[in-house]
């Protein structure tokens, strides 16, 4: 498997998904063959799932069922779309992935940290990413975000996650910021309260070093 396989991850309303697109679109035009997709979800059943966990409708939902789905959606993605993708030799950028079950369900709801991992572990049979953009900023930040985002009518409604108080999100945020300093090798963590164009080009400048460590070539 010779793929390069990169997430990107982060609080809701970090700004994670624009930098995935933006870094795919770069990719794009200088000819690359690129995969974006995200978690929960990237095929039908995975999607399906997605569906489930994040419907407001669902607040019955107990925290290990949430674990449970995340990592079926997870299977699902990882055997039926992001190995033969790396297989292909393609450039797999993902919005989220294991991290988020860490940062979300062992940080944010308090489950045990190694039975998240071990669930994911099985998910994911080990599938790791080469490189991960994690994009941190204030939970004030992140949250107003949504808000303005959901209010104004531009986006879509919050979602079952979302819709969790402050609180959670903070411990959310604390999760991430653990991941990054236990993976350094793996994890860039960026500041994103910044103008988008400028963490675009820290990440791009980051991604053309992963792919061509010894080239002076900008992707
Ligand atoms: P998204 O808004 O980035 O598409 O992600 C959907 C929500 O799912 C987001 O609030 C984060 C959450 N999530 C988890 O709680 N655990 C996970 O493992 C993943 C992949 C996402």
């Amino acid at each position: 498997m010779e793929g390069i396989f990169v997430t990107f991850e982060g609080p809701d309303g970090s700004g994670k998904t624009t930098q995935l697109k933006m870094l795919a679109e770069r990719l794009h035009s200088k000819g690359y063959d690129v995969v974006v997709t995200r978690e929960p979800g990237g095929t039908p059943i995975s999607d399906e799932v997605r569906r489930i966990l994040l419907s407001p409708d669902n607040e019955e939902m107990i925290d290990q069922t949430e674990v449970l789905l995340y990592a079926a959606a997870r299977a699902q993605h990882v055997h039926e779309k992001i190995i033969p993708a790396l297989e292909q030799k393609r450039i797999v950028l993902c919005d989220r992935y294991i991290d988020a079950s860490v940062a979300y369900q062992a940080y944010g709801l308090g489950l045990d940290l190694q039975t998240v991992l071990a669930i994911s572990q099985f998910a994911s049979g080990g599938l790791q990413p080469v490189r991960t953009y994690m994009l941190d900023v204030p939970v004030e930040v992140s949250r107003q975000r949504l808000l303005d985002r959901s209010s104004g009518g531009s986006g879509p409604m919050l979602d079952r996650i979302e819709l969790k108080g402050n609180e959670y999100h903070a411990r959310v945020r604390k999760g991430f910021l653990a991941v990054a300093e236990s993976n350094r090798e793996r994890i860039r963590l960026i500041q994103a309260d910044r103008p988008l164009q400028e963490i675009a080009d820290e990440i791009a400048e980051d991604f053309e070093k992963l792919i061509h460590p010894d080239s002076k070539v900008r992707v």
